[in-house]
């Protein structure tokens, strides 16, 4: 629900983003839950309302615990990232440098081969 009514300005996981003629749609991490509820009953600005008619308050519960649940999740998720930062951060490149050796000595290799092969 949440992303066929509200992602379109919120984006996917809530974060928020850039509207057209230079309107911006807020961050819906940390809003409070009956705010988040007010927010869709009155729409502001340039975001649409819903209505109980349009919108039954059972989805609007619906799209507030999504939104709960992301949130603690991204928060998991950063302190997760932390802790892993530096060991990834580290080794990513240096991994990659090393494939990227290996394929050019193997290239390397193989080239000089088919040219001895031609040559003979
Ligand atoms: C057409 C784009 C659009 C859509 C669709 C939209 N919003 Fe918004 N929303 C906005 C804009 C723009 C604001 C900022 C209004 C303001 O600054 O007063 C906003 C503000 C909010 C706020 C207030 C945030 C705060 O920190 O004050 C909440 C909560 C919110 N939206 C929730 C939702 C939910 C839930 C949905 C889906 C049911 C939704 N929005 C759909 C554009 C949109």
């Amino acid at each position: 629900m949440f992303r066929t009514n509200c992602a379109q300005c919120h984006t996917v996981s809530g974060k928020g983003g850039a509207l057209t003629d230079g309107m911006f749609a807020p961050s819906l991490k940390d809003v409070d839950p009956k705010h988040i509820y007010e927010a869709m009953l009155t729409g502001p600005q340039n975001m649409p309302s819903f209505p109980d008619s349009t919108m039954p308050q059972d989805t609007k519960a619906d799209i507030i615990a999504y939104l709960q649940e992301v949130d603690s999740a991204s928060k998991q998720q950063r302190g997760r990232l932390h802790a892993g930062q530096h060991r990834a951060g580290v080794r990513g490149p240096v991994r990659l440098g090393v494939r990227l050796g290996t394929m050019i000595a193997i290239a390397t290799w193989v080239a000089a081969r088919t040219t001895k092969a031609k040559k003979s």
